[in-house]
């Protein structure tokens, strides 16, 4: 037990109650347990209205230090990254703290040799081998600012980031593999290269020992680069001292307007309010093995496999596969393997894995298992109670996560064995984190048994600070909407309990399998395709994902001779432009899409019809043709009954 283990319900009350009335006590109490080059001489100064946070203002930290070097005396030996391979008959690795250090170091040197400074972008492109965590944490070492890109972004969506961020550098792999398949990451990043002026050097893993094209000057091996350091002979990378409010990251993320948003982490908030939120909410002990299923390409990857686990001195394991590869018991058999204490995964992940049948989990072991945690979507009763009887065997607690890329960690969630759990609820905010539901003109609802708009009305120290280039869009999208608050974007119900649960996003945000996904960017990249006139898409829902893409297309000419074909078409030029993840479900074709008469496409009335339930479409009058509404619904009802 540490002082960021709450330690009963009561103490949890209490936590909150202190976090509230005096946050900055509460706040500089916690940062007091990790490794500052030198203390803040302000704890905290905000402002929503110009959006201007500070956390720790004048303290001077290196992140990779409380990640790494202070655990080296008492824990050096002990596994930080325990890696998990596709193939199950491949060897694991394990990587002590001392190991990871070291490693560390090197390709820290290996940055700074091709050229990388302190404040200089670097695109990551990788696969989720244990490079990838060296490579964010080398970056982090040396001051540089880490733009971790999925790898089932296209091409496309990779050069719009490196653009955007200006990256100078991009770390990325030959291939790497997924179940059975090899991406070929080399060539995608050669894809979008074309377009990037601002990239100097592509350092280059071998993974997948597949063929990839290296271009001389530009183009180096990962492997040659480590020798080259190896026979300068200076094992040490001296940790780069970063001011609390310096950037840490860039992470991008989709918003229901424009192209994805890069979302800005800084230094010191960030690590503190990671690193706490981990410990107590999952009431992680020294030794727990801890599965973190996510990928570090989002920031569940980055906040609760990489910074929060690492800053505790944690064991976190990592996964390069996918769950139903070799078969739909890999989780099961990965938790046995490496005697997993923690497993957080998504409920995209728990629904498919429970679609497969209980033959994949009866005979697994899964003794080892204390506590289960789950992020990214609302988890629905049947999926919460498969999970809490057949994985935690009725006894381990279900933290259920609520949180977004950009308020770097956890708002919502019960505590681990410590605070009540209901399925289906995230419970109670995180101390620190003051909620408010407001009504649609940004009055306060209080008392209980209501629902609204979920808002923070007070800084945290893991909140966004800006998105990157662009400040004045940061405080647009979510400072302006309510005024002197941060809104999430979701609606949220509080019951007569005053529990939280979540009701999903009020804008035309989309989550798919726990993938956020703009509709305005899917129907941007639909438009482009040089048969379509306008689209509309709109999510339903869909038993596995959680939602799936509903597209209705006006197409030119071509889909109906052949609208599967079309079909297909569209699907790839989705792909090609933001990456398979956002293909759509269905696709629907349609003479025209329901308008108002000054223009405004009638969503609601798309995500009706998408739902399957057009009993009762509202007030259809004002558009400009109603006739299409009768149209749209036929060829749905068509679609459906196929
Ligand atoms: O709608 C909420 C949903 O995921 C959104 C955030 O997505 P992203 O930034 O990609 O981060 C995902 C991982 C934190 C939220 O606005 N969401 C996330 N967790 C939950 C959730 N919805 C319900 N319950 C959750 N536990």
């Amino acid at each position: 037990m540490s002082l960021l283990h709450v330690k009963s319900f009561e103490d949890y009350k209490e936590t909150y109650k202190k976090s509230v009335e005096r946050p900055e006590e509460f706040w500089s109490g916690i940062a007091e347990t990790f490794k500052w080059r030198k203390k803040w001489d302000k704890v905290l100064s905000w402002d929503f209205k110009d959006l201007n946070v500070k956390w720790f203002e004048g303290a001077k930290l290196n992140i990779t230090e409380n990640c790494l070097d202070r655990h080296i005396v008492e824990r050096g030996d002990k596994p930080a990254i325990i890696w998990e391979p596709n193939e199950p008959g491949e060897a694991h690795r394990v990587l002590s703290y001392k190991q990871l250090l070291f490693k560390v170091e090197q390709f820290g040197n290996v940055l700074k040799n091709n050229g990388v400074v302190k404040g200089d972008r670097v695109c990551i492109y990788l696969p989720m081998v244990p490079e990838l965590v060296i490579a964010v944490l080398a970056c982090a070492r040396i001051g540089a600012v880490h733009s971790v890109v999925f790898g089932g972004f296209s091409a496309q969506s990779i050069a719009d980031r490196i653009n955007d961020a200006k990256a100078k550098l991009v770390i990325t792999a030959d291939g790497g593999f997924r179940g059975k398949k090899v991406i070929e990451l080399k060539d995608i990043v050669d894809d979008a290269l074309g377009q990037c002026k601002s990239v100097e050097k592509v350092i280059v893993l071998t993974r997948a020992r597949i063929p990839v094209s290296m271009l001389k000057g530009r183009d180096v091996w990962w492997e040659d680069e480590i020798i080259k350091v190896e026979t300068q002979g200076n094992p040490h990378c001296p940790p780069e001292e970063m001011d609390a409010e310096d950037m840490l990251f860039i992470l991008y993320t989709s918003g229901s307007t424009g192209t994805p948003k890069g979302v800005v982490h800084t230094c010191g908030g960030y690590m503190v309010f990671t690193g706490y939120t981990f410990t107590n909410t999952f009431q992680y002990q020294l030794g727990d093995v801890y599965f973190c299923t996510a990928d570090i390409g989002w920031i569940t990857g980055h906040s609760y496999i990489v910074y929060g686990p690492l800053s505790q001195g944690a064991t976190s394991l990592l996964f390069e596969g996918i769950p139903t590869y070799p078969d739909a018991g890999r989780f099961w058999d990965i938790t046995d393997k490496h005697k997993v204490n923690i497993l957080y995964t998504a409920p995209t992940a728990i629904r498919s894995l429970m679609g497969f049948g209980d033959e994949y989990v009866e005979g697994k072991d899964l003794n080892s298992i204390k506590t289960l945690g789950s992020v990214g979507e609302p988890i629905n009763e049947e999926a919460w109670e498969w999970f809490h009887e057949k994985i935690g065997k009725g006894k381990a607690p279900i933290v259920d996560t609520y949180w977004q890329t950009e308020t770097g960690g956890f708002l919502i969630s019960p505590i681990a064995g410590i605070t009540p759990e209901i399925p289906s609820f995230a419970m109670f905010p995180q101390p620190g984190i003051q909620l408010v539901l407001v009504d649609e003109n940004g009055k306060e609802i209080e008392g209980n048994d209501v629902s609204g708009n979920l808002c923070i009305k007070f800084p945290w120290p893991g909140m966004l600070r800006t998105t990157y280039g662009d400040h004045e869009r940061c405080k647009k999208t979510y400072f302006s909407t309510y005024e002197g608050m941060y809104f999430t974007g979701d609606g949220a119900l509080r019951d007569e309990h005053g529990y939280y649960r979540i009701t999903g996003r009020v804008d035309d945000v989309l989550n798919v399998s726990g993938h956020r996904i703009g509709t305005a960017e899917v129907e941007d990249a639909i438009n482009k395709h040089s048969d379509v006139v306008e689209s509309a898409v709109v999510g339903y829902p869909h038993a596995v994902k959680g939602q799936g893409i509903y597209a209705f297309v006006v197409g030119n000419h071509r889909h109906t001779d052949e609208p599967d074909l079309m079909r297909g078409d569209i699907n790839k030029t989705v792909s090609r432009i933001i990456g398979a993840i956002a293909k759509p479900d269905k696709i629907q074709f349609v003479s025209g899409l329901p308008k108002t008469r000054s223009g405004k496409i009638m969503r609601r009335i798309l995500r009706k019809i998408a739902e399957g339930d057009t009993s009762n479409l509202g007030d259809t009058t004002t558009l400009l043709d109603p006739e299409v509404v009768e149209e749209i619904k036929r060829g749905a009802e068509e679609m459906r009954s196929k």
